[in-house]
């Protein structure tokens, strides 16, 4: 390919980036670990690169029909954020906002999960990655996706044939952290029994890529933000677990 056919379709590609929110592709230079935003520490090609992979990921799996989740759904919802994120936020599975919009937490308990990492992290939803162990809509009534209230959470049969997407995005922006977002990503993620209380206010350290031994991805499982809707006592906890991926991160504590 010619340098100027490479150059626009590198244009391109920033074009791309900036509809998805990033105000500039970030800068190579180091900064003090302290104050270092929890975005890329590649270099732009390598930013860019993994963002065509994510791309190609998500064109792969478009019309995914490997599970019956694939018959009600309304859009996919592969995620979306940076593709060289330090800091990854796994939930458990689209509900009915996610659905009809095709991007993750962007209903009620994204709304706070928004404002955790904007208000408490000083962070944008653009400087992480956001996404689900499934990425499509589980309901109760599939015949019925107009409805609201109507989730469930994945079953076995449809997370064992969603989560090789989640490893392959796991495996292009790998993140330093990733924090699971209530008790079924935590128990797929950690493969523990475990209840999320008993999981939460701790790190654990897993070799999530089998073939790379050598990457090892720091997991902080904490309440999934609509619990905390539910049950406001409970932000208390939750917001020591986002301050402890603060401080795995070097990000300044804003209290
Ligand atoms: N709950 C989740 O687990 N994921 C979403 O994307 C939205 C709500």
């Amino acid at each position: 390919m010619c340098h100027c056919m490479q150059k626009d379709k590198f244009k391109k590609f920033l074009r791309q980036l900036k509809d998805m929110g990033f105000d500039a592709i970030p800068r190579v230079e180091k900064s003090p670990r302290e104050s270092r935003p929890p975005a890329p520490i590649n270099s732009p090609q390598e930013f860019a690169s993994k963002g065509k992979l994510l791309e190609e990921l998500r064109e792969k799996y478009a019309s995914c029909r490997n599970c019956p989740l694939s018959a009600s759904r309304t859009k996919i919802v592969f995620g979306e954020g940076n593709p060289s994120a330090r800091l990854m936020f796994i939930g458990e599975g689209p509900g009915f906002d996610e659905d009809h919009t095709g991007r993750p937490f962007v209903g009620r308990a994204g709304q706070l999960l928004t404002k955790i990492l904007v208000k408490g992290m000083k962070l944008k939803r653009s400087d992480v990655y956001i996404t689900n162990i499934v990425k499509c809509h589980p309901m109760k009534d599939p015949t019925n996706p107009e409805k609201r209230g109507n989730d469930r959470p994945p079953n076995f049969f449809e997370v064992s044939k969603c989560i090789p997407i989640l490893y392959e995005q796991i495996k292009i922006i790998r993140p330093e952290v990733i924090c699971a977002l209530g008790g079924p990503a935590a128990k797929i993620l950690l493969a523990t029994e475990a209840g999320i209380s008993s999981l939460r206010g701790k790190v654990f350290e897993r070799k999530i890529i089998p073939s790379e031994p050598d990457f090892i991805v720091k997991i902080v499982p904490t309440f999934h933000p609509a619990y905390l809707l539910r049950n406001p006592p409970a932000k208390v906890p939750a917001w020591k677990d986002y301050q402890e991926i603060m401080k795995i991160l070097g990000l300044k504590r804003s209290d």
